[in-house]
């Protein structure tokens, strides 16, 4: 566990979030995806559009697993691949009608936000990754134009640190470190 030491009180799933690289094998129950993507499924959106898609696949899906390691740049395939569960969470960039929706990567952020913070409070850890090969990624999934990529999500029980090598093993026991809150939040003026 590495809890998030706060100034300020937050919500204990917030602090209990944090992004392991060593997953225990044993798989996450379908029902329990379903609740994560429920979560994410609420997020707020700009005109309700919903932007948020996901393809996942778990560990036993051998083929689509695979195929989503193998997106994946060399410094995230090495623990990613022992993931209970991998999920490419797209955003779909257009309206039907071909406008562009300037809010889908904020709104897909929101969702991710969602599903993550289930997945905290269902026990569940998860580590996003844009370290990925797009063109790839899109090619392999055969993904249409207004479907953008944006981050694949490891997702499983956390494991032990010990079954990692390094340099993965260091920075799974390193401690976690934020910006002050004076850092990002200004009262009436930003700083020059
Ligand atoms: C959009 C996004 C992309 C990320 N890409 C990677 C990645 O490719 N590889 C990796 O090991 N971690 C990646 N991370 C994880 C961050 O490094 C991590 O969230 C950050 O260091 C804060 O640590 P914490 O999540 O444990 O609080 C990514 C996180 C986000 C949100």
């Amino acid at each position: 566990m590495k809890l998030a030491t706060t100034t300020y009180p937050v919500l204990e799933t917030i602090r209990k979030r944090w992004s392991p690289r060593a997953f225990a094998s044993y798989p996450v129950a379908p029902e329990t995806l379903h609740q994560v993507f429920e979560a994410a499924s609420w997020a707020a959106s700009a005109m309700n559009e919903q932007p948020w898609r996901y393809l996942y696949a778990h560990h036993a899906d051998q083929e689509t697993f695979q195929k989503m390691v193998d997106c994946l740049l060399p410094g995230n395939q090495p623990w990613a691949k022992n993931a209970p569960v991998l999920i490419l969470a797209l955003a779909k960039t257009h309206y039907d009608n071909g406008t562009p929706n300037g809010a889908a990567l904020h709104d897909l952020g929101l969702a991710n936000g969602n599903l993550i913070l289930e997945a905290t409070a269902l026990g569940l850890h998860g580590h996003f990754m844009g370290g990925f090969d797009v063109a790839k990624t899109r090619e392999v999934f055969q993904l249409p134009e207004n479907l953008q990529p944006v981050a694949f999500i490891a997702l499983g029980y956390l494991g032990e640190a010990e079954q990692l090598e390094e340099p993965f093993l260091s920075r799974e026991k390193a401690p976690r470190q934020r910006k002050g809150v004076e850092e990002i939040a200004f009262h009436n003026q930003l700083p020059a």
